[in-house]
Formats: structure tokens, C-alpha cells, sequence
């Protein structure tokens, strides 16, 4: 079966490294049999420039028809003016919203080659590798009542919703105990509990889904609890499951712990599988067009395809070790501080590196 793939380059550096990403998908055809068949859409400002729209009708149909979707980043000044329904990121909006990608995976590794670029000392991050699972498309963020109101009495008040119900619960957990099953065999929910009753019902769900995976281990903490776990002792978590807010939160917080945004990959899956993949850093406009942007959190993000979606989690395994081998050799674009025999390369030297490995 020939895999189909949707690349939406975008905006800013995101054709640069979307390019890196590509010749690694070309390498796993050429060395390995990959059969896959990449299509090209437009989205962000890309697409407003050639079509007004930040999501083409176009795109959003490639999109359903791939098996996979491989984004860049989109954004930049360009189109920071155009009113907030307009602008480049309301196309990511509208690809996770049109494909129903629920559940928002974020891993955070810390290569033992770039424990100096973290800001925590190296003892405390040394050896980390845990996975954020997010729900993408409940809570708070789409919950309602919402909006800015004026009181009987003249005050004026913005309302927000926090709200999940049992089904929205139930498979993002399943998700988070699935990809436990093939790392760590352990699951940290996180909730407010003490505080909301949406939490409480989110930690009755997570805890009876545990049922169902007696080889996992479930423990449940409450968001500021885990927040300050997160930079005290991150290696404590294998994957990590809560809502979309508190996710958002944490999952940028323990990014950083990496102390490089240019090496990190993400997932957005759908319940059958399907799945939009990009790095978590955006178009990075300060430094577009210049080829220093790192391609390795897209190179990443293709791996993470690979194993979610295409079902070839032995050739994700071989990307990952290829950008670990390339990274021992020295090779570091200028996001991450270099040191001692290491080599400054630019974007192409390093997606060349990473296929050729
Ligand atoms: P950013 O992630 O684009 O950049 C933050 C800093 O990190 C910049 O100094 C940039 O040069 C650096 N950086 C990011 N990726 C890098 C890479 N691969 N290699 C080397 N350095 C890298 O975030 P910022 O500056 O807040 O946003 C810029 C634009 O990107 C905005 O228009 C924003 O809306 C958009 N954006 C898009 C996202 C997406 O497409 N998913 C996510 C975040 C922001
Ligand atoms: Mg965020």
C-alpha cells in the first residue's frame, strides 16, 4: 500500500525545513522501499497570498484524502494586521477542527548530547524522555457559554467554559495508555480535582480506562503540583495526559526543559489514526530565508508519522537514530550552543547529514 502523504510547507522557515524533511522521506524510499506519494497544498499566509483564505477548500480535502499530513509552520508580520478570522493560524485551527485531531502528542527528550543547552542543571534533565498527551479540541478553549458580557448592573465580565464530557475523556485517556504500553508502562493524569468538577469527572474517567491496562501504571496530580514537579524533577514522568489548557501550559514548559525549540516534534491525531505532524516552534521570521533554521524538529515530526499513522515504526526508529548519530558526530545548527568538537552546519548540511545516516 502506497502511503499518502499532505506536505503544507507554509510560511517563513517552514518551506526551508519542510525541504530537509522531504529528503529524508526520499532516503527511506530510496534505502528502504518507503512507498509513499507526497501531495502539496497551500495554508497559513502562503495561502491567503495566492488565494485569500488561510485554508483553501482545496487543502482541506488533500488533507482528508491523506493519510498523513506534514506541516511546517505558519505566520509571520506579514499578516500580523489581518483581523484574528483571517490570519495564518486560524488554517491550523481549521485543519485540526476539519480532521478532528483530538489528541495532541509532545514528546520532550533530552539528548545526552545537548544536556548543556537545557537551562536546568544537567543532573536534573539528564536522561529525559517523556511524552505530553493533550486534548486538542474540548475544554476551555471551545467551551460555552463565552464572551465578554455587560451585568445588569453595568460591570463588564468575560466568560469562559471549561467542559469535558465522558467520551471526550475516555479517548484521550486511551490514547495516553496506548502509547504508554510502548514506552514507560506508566501515566500521570493531571487535574485541578481539588478545585473543578470537571477534573473530578476527568480523574473518575482516566481511572476506570486504567482498568483496562492493569500493565500500566496510572498515578493522578494536580496541575500546580506537576508544574513544579515538571522543573524539579522532570524524569519522574513517562507520558503525561490532561486537558487542553493545562496542557498547553505544561507541554511548552517541558519543551523548554530540552533548552532547544528547533529539536522538537509533535503529533495531532484523529481516532482512526490519522494525523497532522509538525514541529512545535512557528515560522520563525527573524531568522527565514538565511538557511540556518534547525530541520530537526521536522525531521523528528516525520517520525513520529511514521509510527503514528503510517504503521512503520521500524523506520521511525531508524530516523531517530540517524538524528542521534548526527548530532554525536557534532553537527549543530545555531539554535543550540555548540562547545567543545562540535560543528556549526547550516539547514541542508544537516537534513544531507541526517538522510545520508
Ligand atoms: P518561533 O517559534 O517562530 O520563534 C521563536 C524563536 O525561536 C525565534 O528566535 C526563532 O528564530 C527561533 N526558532 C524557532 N524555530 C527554530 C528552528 N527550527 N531553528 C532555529 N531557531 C528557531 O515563535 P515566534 O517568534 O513567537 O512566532 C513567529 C511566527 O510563528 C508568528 O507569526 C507566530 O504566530 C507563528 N507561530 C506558528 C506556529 C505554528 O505554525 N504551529 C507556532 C508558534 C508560532
Ligand atoms: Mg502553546
Amino acid at each position: 500500500m502506497t502511503h499518502k502523504v499532505l506536505v503544507l510547507a507554509g510560511d517563513g522557515i517552514g518551506p526551508e525545513i519542510v525541504a530537509e524533511a522531504r529528503k529524508v522521506l526520499e532516503a527511506l524510499r530510496r534505502g528502504f522501499g518507503l512507498a509513499v506519494e507526497l501531495e502539496e497544498g497551500l495554508v497559513g499566509g502562503a495561502a491567503i497570498d495566492a488565494t485569500g483564505t488561510p485554508l483553501p477548500e482545496a487543502t482541506l480535502r488533500l488533507a482528508r484524502e491523506a493519510d498523513a499530513v506534514l506541516l511546517g509552520a505558519v505566520g509571520g508580520p506579514k499578516w500580523d494586521d489581518l483581523p484574528s478570522e483571517r490570519r495564518p493560524e486560524k488554517g491550523l485551527l481549521g485543519l485540526r477542527g476539519g480532521l478532528g485531531l483530538f489528541a495532541n502528542l509532545r514528546p520532550a527528550v533530552l539528548y545526552p548530547e545537548l544536556a548543556a543547552a537545557s537551562t536546568l542543571r544537567a543532573e536534573v534533565v539528564a536522561g529525559l524522555d517523556m511524552l505530553i498527551v493533550r486534548e486538542l479540541t474540548g475544554g476551555i478553549y471551545f467551551g460555552e457559554p463565552r464572551g465578554i458580557r455587560t451585568r445588569p448592573d453595568g460591570v463588564r465580565e468575560g466568560v469562559n467554559t471549561m467542559v469535558y464530557s465522558e467520551p471526550e475523556i475516555e479517548r484521550i485517556a486511551r490514547v495516553a495508555f496506548e502509547a504508554a504500553r510502548r514506552r514507560g508502562r506508566r501515566v500521570c493524569s493531571v487535574d485541578k480535582a481539588n478545585v473543578l468538577e470537571v477534573s473530578a469527572l476527568w480523574r473518575e474517567v482516566v481511572t476506570r480506562v486504567a482498568a483496562d491496562y492493569p500493565d500500566v501504571e496510572l498515578a493522578h496530580m494536580y496541575v500546580d503540583n506537576a508544574a513544579m514537579q515538571l522543573v524539579r524533577a522532570p524524569r519522574q514522568f513517562d507520558v503525561m495526559v490532561t486537558g487542553n489548557l493545562f496542557g498547553d501550559i505544561l507541554s511548552d514548559c517541558a519543551a523548554m526543559l530540552t533548552g532547544s525549540i528547533g529539536m522538537l516534534p509533535s503529533a495531532s491525531l484523529d481516532a482512526a489514526g490519522k494525523g497532522m505532524y509538525e514541529p512545535i516552534h512557528g515560522s520563525a521570521p527573524d531568522i527565514a530565508g538565511r538557511g540556518v533554521a534547525n530541520p530537526l524538529a521536522t525531521i523528528l515530526s516525520v517520525a513520529m508519522m511514521l509510527r503514528h499513522s503510517l504503521g512503520e515504526g521500524e523506520l521511525a526508529g531508524r530516523v531517530e537514530a540517524a538524528v542521534r548519530e548526527v548530532l554525536a558526530a557534532g553537527l549543530r545548527t545555531p539554535d543550540i550552543d555548540g562547545g567543545e568538537g562540535t560543528r556549526r552546519v547550516g539547514t541542508k548540511e544537516m537534513g544531507d547529514a541526517v538522510a545520508a545516516a
